[in-house]
């Protein structure tokens, strides 16, 4: 089994930390590869046309994206991260996650993959906006989730919001928000986010 990944990237990371908690790190070869979204560099397009990353190989096929990926980990190995009890609050929980991650990496890709003189301010606060927005629901209405046994809606919201402080240290995301600051303080002591801490 193979997991084309990025060290910097919150979506590979969530898988990264899934094999990690189920003990599966030494049965993946891991390639780091990287591109945007105007040139897909080393990313395996022949695998993924859509040019992103985390691509996962395994019994002869190729899987993206990430939730697909950890949906697959989950299954094969019983992990339990889906409960059927609380799927869809699951479900929805990491989709807001992601849509934290995704708008926290098209802001790094406006000044990043973007000419100079092209770069839209409005644009990137348009992003904050969104990811402003998700902050204060998980804040009002997902700490219960976010609580008790493991879940993936657990790992990926400790990505999102630990990207936000890797790219987006000057916004200040737990000034209004201190049940989901302390939160994460208590979440990222797991090793397996210990052991994925972004790099790049
Ligand atoms: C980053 O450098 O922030 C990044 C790299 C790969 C995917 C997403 C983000």
């Amino acid at each position: 089994m193979k997991l084309y990944t990025n060290p910097a990237s919150p979506f590979c990371r969530k898988v990264e930390v899934v094999l990690h908690e189920a003990g599966l790190t030494d049965q993946i070869t891991m390639e780091s590869v990287g591109g945007h979204p105007t040139n897909p560099g080393t990313i395996p397009v022949d695998s993924n046309p859509i040019g992103k990353i985390p691509v996962f190989e395994a019994e002869g096929r190729a899987l993206f994206d990430s939730r697909v990926i950890t949906r697959y980990l989950d299954d094969a190995h019983g992990l339990g991260l889906y409960p059927a009890a609380s799927l869809y609050d699951v479900l929805t929980l990491e989709a807001l996650a992601d849509g934290i991650g995704d708008a926290a990496v098209l802001m790094v890709y406006e000044s990043r993959a973007r000419a100079e003189d092209k770069y839209d301010p409005a644009y990137v606060e348009g992003q904050w906006a969104k990811i402003t927005r998700a902050l204060d629901q998980l804040e009002t209405g997902w700490m219960e989730s976010l609580t008790g046994a493991l879940t993936m809606g657990q790992i990926a919201t400790a990505c999102a919001l630990n990207y936000l402080d890797f790219r987006h240290g000057d916004r200040d995301w737990r000034a209004t928000r201190p049940a989901l600051a302390a939160w994460y303080e208590s979440f990222s002591t797991r090793p397996a986010m210990q052991a994925t801490a972004p790099k790049g």
